[in-house]
């Protein structure tokens, strides 16, 4: 028995000094110390020894296994400590190794311009309001003062995508579900994608931006209509910029106005941009015609409003002197990384 005892001391240190993982160890130590292991399974027999035996035979078993058992510790911490060294030289950071670099994202230049115009008039007290891109009749036209056969709707070419159901044509719509909705004073401006079937070139795209804007309330006057504007065009051309009012029509406004301002391209001569006249138009407006106001149930004898409507593509290509509408709705990378 002794012989076996020496047997098994000797394989066990000799796999232990070669085991070269953690796991190696754990079956080691269940080879051997385990419940059914090796030396426990020695201890066992020790019944077929004789009593003066048995004691020396046990202390010896023992002492064998204390020997492995220490073996084996050492050995595991070894192994810990080899691979906790080897994880972290895995695991190294190179900081000087330059950093990725980091694409990010950018505004839509029409969108800047748009971020503007919002605080501008925000900061006049204006509300921003959304309306929806599919509208009725009655409200892109009807209320608007632009009955069936009324010339007008030939100004705009709509498209129509059942009987009474179309793609707004002007975000002048808004007008109308504002003042339902809500009651003078009104202050809004509702900026969003009009719709027109215009035949496609470098000034004209079937899709463009319109910001809407309604002023109602006691007492408004064009003097109102022409300060906010002016105050507006000067914030977004400086200071230096002229404004010019010029007699128009719109069915739903009385009287009409459309506003220009001086050409930025050349600072009023005359160039390609502004067509030789120095002077580019920037937005249509007037005060709200009374049968506009009667048909959302304001009184017009009361109350009396402005409203205007910006092209906000035409302030975008102006401002950035980019010389083709179609640009801003390609989304062409090289186009767009320029902002
Ligand atoms: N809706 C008009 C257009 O699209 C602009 C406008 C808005 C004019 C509000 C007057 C008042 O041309």
């Amino acid at each position: 028995m002794k012989e076996q005892l020496e047997a098994i001391k000797q394989t066990a240190f000799e796999a232990v000094k070669n085991a070269v993982s953690e796991k190696e160890i754990e079956d080691l130590r269940v080879k051997y110390l385990g419940k059914k292991g090796e030396l426990t399974a020695l201890l066992k027999q020790m019944g077929g020894l004789s009593p003066e035996e048995r004691p020396k035979m046990g202390q010896l078993v023992n002492e064998a296994k204390s020997n492995v058992e220490n073996l084996i510790s050492k050995k595991a911490e070894e192994l810990k400590k080899k691979a906790t060294e080897l994880k972290l030289k895995a695991e190294t950071i190179d900081i000087t190794m330059p950093a990725k670099e980091q694409k990010i994202g950018k505004l839509h230049p029409l969108n800047t311009v748009l971020d503007d115009m919002i605080d501008i008039f925000q900061s006049m007290g204006f509300d921003v309001l959304d309306g929806p891109e599919v509208e009725t009749d009655h409200y892109n036209f009807e209320c608007l003062n632009v009955p069936a056969d009324h010339p007008a709707r030939d100004m705009q070419d709509t498209f129509y995508l059942g009987e009474n159901l179309l793609l707004r044509t002007q975000t002048s719509a808004a007008q109308i579900r504002t003042m339902e909705t809500r009651k003078p004073p009104i202050r809004v401006i509702c900026p969003g994608r009009v719709f027109r079937a215009d035949e496609v070139d470098a000034t004209h795209s079937p899709v463009f931006h319109q910001i809407e804007g309604l002023v109602v309330d006691k007492g408004i006057t064009m003097c109102d209509l022409k300060g906010v504007l002016e105050q507006f065009a000067h914030e977004i051309y400086g200071k230096d910029t002229n404004v010019k009012f010029r007699p128009s029509f719109f069915p739903f406004t009385e009287p009409s106005v459309e506003v220009d301002v001086t050409c930025s391209e050349c600072g009023g001569k005359g160039c390609r941009v502004c067509k030789g006249s120095g002077w580019i138009e920037i937005l249509g407006a007037g005060m709200v015609h009374p049968n506009v106001l009667r048909s959302c149930g304001i009184d017009p004898d009361v109350y009396s409003g402005f409203a205007f409507g910006i092209g906000l593509d035409r302030l975008t290509t102006t401002r950035y002197k980019i010389s083709d509408i179609r640009l801003l709705f390609e989304n062409d990378k090289r186009f767009l990384d320029q902002f």
